[in-house]
């Protein structure tokens, strides 16, 4: 199976990557988990949903390696993780690739002077437009007032609000599971380009 060249990762660790097939046009929905963590979403979506295609970016190679494992003992061809670091790792992909882009619980840096750490900024949604389909979704979750507020910022022109509730079968991410446990709702939203 032809692979895809490695992903920027600005990590040493060993390079991973995903089947080629999964961008070419005929090619079932791609879906992108970004910071997909161990992959309890992305196993878990790729298994609800068989007709579509789950790739997880990961700064973290440990992660993908669980993540990856794990798809492989549940025998899901249609999920695998990747190393990626921030908007680096989507400026591989090709244009209007990506049919649904799932941002969970960035890294929050509540610290006003670690702010500029955050990934979502001007260009991390650049890149995100550019592999998310005309008619694809960029769905953002986040526990953090403030950084919620900022990605709305960012996404107030060009975007448009779409249900958050798109009447498919979801699974909690683990960041969600936690605060929901708790008794805390996230911010959600849907957003599609215009
Ligand atoms: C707070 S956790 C959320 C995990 C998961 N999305 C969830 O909702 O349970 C953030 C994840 O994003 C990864 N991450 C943080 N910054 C990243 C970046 N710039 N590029 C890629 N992954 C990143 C972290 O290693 C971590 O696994």
């Amino acid at each position: 199976m032809e692979m895809l060249p490695q992903i920027p990762t600005g990590h040493t660790e060993t390079p991973t990557s995903f089947p080629s097939t999964w961008l070419e046009s005929s090619a079932a929905p791609l879906e992108i988990d970004f910071g997909c963590h161990r992959g309890a979403f992305l196993i878990g979506m790729a298994a609800l949903h068989p007709g579509s295609n789950f790739l997880g970016i990961e700064k973290q190679s440990d992660r993908v390696a669980r993540c990856n494992a794990r798809a492989g003992r549940l025998g899901l061809s249609n999920a695998a993780a990747v190393t990626g670091l921030g908007s680096e790792s989507l400026a591989v992909l090709p244009a209007a690739c990506v049919s649904v882009f799932h941002l969970y619980f960035p890294d929050p840096w509540p610290k006003r002077r670690h702010s500029s750490r955050r990934v979502f900024q001007k260009k991390f949604l650049e890149e995100i437009r550019r592999v998310l389909r005309s008619d694809g979704i960029l769905r953002i979750m986040t526990d953090d007032a403030p950084y919620f507020a900022e990605m709305r910022e960012l996404t107030r022109v060009g975007w448009m609000d779409s249900p958050w509730d798109d009447g498919r079968e979801t699974v909690l991410t683990a960041f969600e599971k936690t605060f929901r446990n708790r008794g805390q709702s996230p911010h959600q939203a849907a957003l599609k380009p215009i």
